[in-house]
């Protein structure tokens, strides 16, 4: 099935996304993990959520490799030292791999991967319960555990082995915390603590907001049941590239990355290439092949943050950030809505039903715009130009689809390095800042759909034509190499350009 051509003298093989996450990611880790022998995470945590159909099952993974299907076959998944890792997520998602008959027999965590503690999740959720600063995260803590780390306070996985040193920058670590929750609500503090992922107040102290004693069992249960898991992964793939195929698993996507992406609306760690590579300790140039995927030809985002060529603009951004928007309510209580529809936001509305496009991790309705090629020729840049296009088989039905390949800044005059964006400025090649994103007003090219099922194809050529113009189009646009297409969930639903 995968093409030989394509993996011709690689060795080690990256899959990262381009855009905002949820492009299809899962589904590929798994396809290529057919070829790999080491599939590899080493960005993101728990706040990911990878959906891979297997036959009649779907499996939703968080923490755990999208490599982790092919255990049985004695592929080795690794979390790599780059990871928020989450403990209770972990034993969570083994236990439903044990349940599913899924070994996970190979399976190894970093040693040095940072380690989430019950304070990341409050500190996340307490931020992001003040309208002010507002991302829009998943809570699940990532962005104060890579503070921490950055800050040198952090716990890393090896500190579950060591109980002591654990408990001293346990306790460190706490009171620090303590001083900054002393200013905040306590029945805020208390509300947050008995969220189910923190275990429903297990860890709140009256006093104290967090009970030491109570995280400290906890985490030494976790540290006793997860010995035999880790590892110095980190020295394992250095010991493993070039010898052996190996898979890096990217996580969220390039326009999410702290270093590269629409800061301040990202999550906290780099997911372009070089952070992935960081993140399971080689070097980036370590990898000889990067594909980037994206979904094709929409788009969409989870959270807050500018979204250019977002259908239905700012209700939808409100709308699906958990906003009471009336409109929205009626339009979403409809039992049937046209991918065709003339207006944007119902249009949306349809786009997200027939792509299915809700969060995998906090099931929030994620926000559906049209490609946006200035956003892509940007992305290009930290993924390279590989590529694979994604959901195709989504829009099967549009009479129209609608691509952004350029912008105008509609905007005050805003400086960016030695440049001064003014208004009527025309870009085709996105800037990640916020101040500038927010202001730009996509200009569309219009193309005729294919209005057939694609689901079933199985070659390129049989694929319809106006569909093969748009790929070809795309990619002579944006300046990328497509070599693959997805058309469908399954695995074999996989076509080689
Ligand atoms: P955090 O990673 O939970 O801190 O969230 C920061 C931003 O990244 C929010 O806008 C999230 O919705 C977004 N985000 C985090 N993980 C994913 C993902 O796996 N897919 C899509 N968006 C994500
Ligand atoms: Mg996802």
């Amino acid at each position: 099935m995968i093409s030989t051509r394509l993996l011709n003298s690689v060795s080690t093989l990256a899959v990262v996304c381009t855009q905002w996450g949820d492009t299809g990611k899962g589904k590929f880790i798994d396809f290529f993990a057919e070829w790999a022998d080491i599939i590899a995470r080493g960005t993101g945590g728990a706040n990911a959520g990878h959906t891979i159909k297997l036959g009649s099952k779907t499996y939703v993974f968080h923490l755990v490799p999208s490599g982790i299907l092919r255990d049985g076959d004695g592929k080795v998944n690794v979390i790599g030292n780059g990871v928020a890792f989450d403990p209770g997520i972990f034993c969570e998602e083994l236990a439903v791999l044990e349940r599913e008959g899924v070994s996970f027999e190979h399976l190894k965590i970093a040693q040095n991967a940072r380690l989430v503690l019950p304070q990341h999740i409050l500190l996340d959720r307490l931020r992001e319960s003040s309208a002010d600063g507002r991302i829009g995260t998943t809570g699940r803590g990532i962005g104060p555990t890579y503070v921490d780390h950055y800050a040198r306070v952090g716990l890393t996985v090896n500190d579950l082995l060591n109980i002591d040193s654990f408990v001293q920058k346990l306790r460190r670590n706490l009171a620090e915390k303590r001083r900054i929750l002393k200013d905040v609500d306590p029945e805020m503090i208390r509300r947050i603590m008995h969220h189910e992922h923190l275990e429903f107040g297990a860890f709140w102290s009256a006093f104290e907001f967090l009970d030491a004693d109570a995280i400290v069992d906890r985490y030494r249960q976790f540290g006793s049941f997860l010995h035999p898991f880790i590892w110095n992964t980190d020295q394992y793939l250095w010991d493993a590239i070039g010898k052996k195929r190996v898979l890096l698993e990217g996580a969220q996507g390039n326009l999410l990355s702290v270093d590269h992406g629409t800061y301040p609306y990202v999550t906290s760690s780099d997911c372009s290439v070089q952070g992935l590579a960081r993140g399971v300790g080689i070097r980036d140039r370590d990898v000889d092949l990067a594909l980037g995927i994206v979904k094709a030809f929409y788009m969409t985002r989870v959270g807050e943050g500018p979204f250019p060529t977002e259908l239905g603009g700012e209700t939808s951004a409100r709308w699906c950030n958990n906003a009471e928007v009336n409109e929205a309510v009626e339009i979403e209580r409809l039992p049937y809505v046209s991918v065709n529809d003339i207006i944007p936001f119902r249009q949306g509305v349809a786009i997200r039903r027939a792509g299915n496009e809700y969060g995998a991790t906090t099931k929030r309705p994620r926000r559906v715009g049209w490609l946006d090629l200035p956003l892509l020729r940007y992305s290009k840049r930290h993924t390279g130009g590989d590529i694979i296009l994604t959901k195709l088989d989504v829009l099967d039905q549009c009479d129209q689809i609608k691509i952004c390949t350029a912008y105008r800044y509609d905007g005050l005059p805003y400086a960016i390095g030695e440049r001064v964006f003014t208004n009527g400025d025309m870009l085709d090649t996105a800037v990640p800042n916020y101040e500038v994103l927010q202001h730009c007003t996509p200009q569309y090219e219009t193309f005729s759909g294919w209005k057939e099922s694609t689901t079933g194809a199985k070659s390129y050529s049989k694929l319809p034509a106006n569909l093969r113009f748009l790929v070809r189009y795309v990619a002579c646009a944006a300046g990328l190499n497509v070599v693959l297409l997805s058309v469908g969930p399954d695995r074999d639903q996989t076509i080689p350009v």
